[in-house]
């Protein structure tokens, strides 16, 4: 039986106001923004283009910190749903799967912080 995978050819671009609502998920372990801290999880401020492992203070999981994964809209929407498959050890639990919209909402909405927490652009 073959498997279709619906490989999102385009993305289509996400609403980072909707993105906000699906980041509520993320935000018992994350922060962004200007105050953002290290919480459970790193905080994710500039996380669009980002190495992984690599925010200052924060203690990662070796398995996170060798992977060298460039952090994008399919890495992200990856590990999100199977964050043992990406990175086998890493100390993110699975969190409810998110539809694709969601995902492309998401990123839409981490992509508008910079590295410093301000506005992107
Ligand atoms: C229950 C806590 C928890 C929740 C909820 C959670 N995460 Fe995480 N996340 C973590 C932890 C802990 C790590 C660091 C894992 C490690 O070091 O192996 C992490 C790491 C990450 C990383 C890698 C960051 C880096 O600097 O390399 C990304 C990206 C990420 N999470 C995205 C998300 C997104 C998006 C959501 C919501 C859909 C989410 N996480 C929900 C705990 C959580």
């Amino acid at each position: 039986m073959a498997t279709v995978l619906s490989a999102g050819a385009a993305h289509a671009d996400g609403d980072p106001a909707a993105g906000k609502r699906v980041f509520a998920r993320c935000q018992s372990c994350h922060q962004v923004g200007e105050k953002a801290r290290n919480l459970v999880g790193p905080e994710l401020n500039g996380v669009i283009g980002r190495t992984s492992g690599t925010v200052a203070g924060y203690a990662y999981s070796p398995a996170l910190k060798d992977a060298a994964i460039t952090w994008d809209h399919d890495t992200i929407a990856a590990f999100v749903a199977k964050p043992q498959a990406v990175a086998k050890g890493t100390q993110m639990p699975p969190v409810p799967p998110l539809k694709p919209d969601d995902v492309d909402n998401l990123i839409a909405y981490l992509a508008t912080f910079a590295a410093d927490g301000g506005a992107a652009q």
